[in-house]
């Protein structure tokens, strides 16, 4: 299993949302939440202002999905997530040791 963390703008997690449903993933969880990359949160760079950093609203994806499904999740969300500017984000993929329904108790793959 593989946990897809996913920091996008925040007006394609509709689009991003949508495409996921479609390949398959089951569940997500989304955050507001703020950052910066490295151009620091500017759209332009000034000089001497490159210690300034600006914190961005973005929306934090978290998608737990099977390992046969998780290079679709990460391509899907790059393509829906890309505007070609600037702040587009990033995708992290981490292993996960283990998944529980709480409901049922499954645990593994079947519990996503
Ligand atoms: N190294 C990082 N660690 C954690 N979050 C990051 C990192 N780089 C970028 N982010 C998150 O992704 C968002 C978008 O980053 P982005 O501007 O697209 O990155 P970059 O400027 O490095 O291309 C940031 O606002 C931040 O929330
Ligand atoms: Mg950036």
């Amino acid at each position: 299993m593989k946990l897809i963390i996913a920091v996008v703008k925040p007006f394609r997690l509709e689009a991003v949302r949508e495409a996921l449903t479609a390949v398959g993933a089951e569940g997500m969880t989304i955050s507001e939440v703020k950052g910066f990359g490295r151009q620091k949160g500017q759209t332009e760079v000034y000089r001497g202002a490159e210690y300034q950093v600006n914190f961005v609203p973005k929306i934090k994806l978290e998608v737990a999905v099977s390992d046969e499904l998780a290079d679709k999740v990460v391509q899907t969300i790059a393509s829906t997530a890309a505007t070609g500017k600037i702040g587009d984000g990033k995708i992290f993929v981490l292993t996960i040791e283990q998944a529980v329904r709480i409901r049922t108790g499954e645990t593994g793959a079947a519990a996503l």
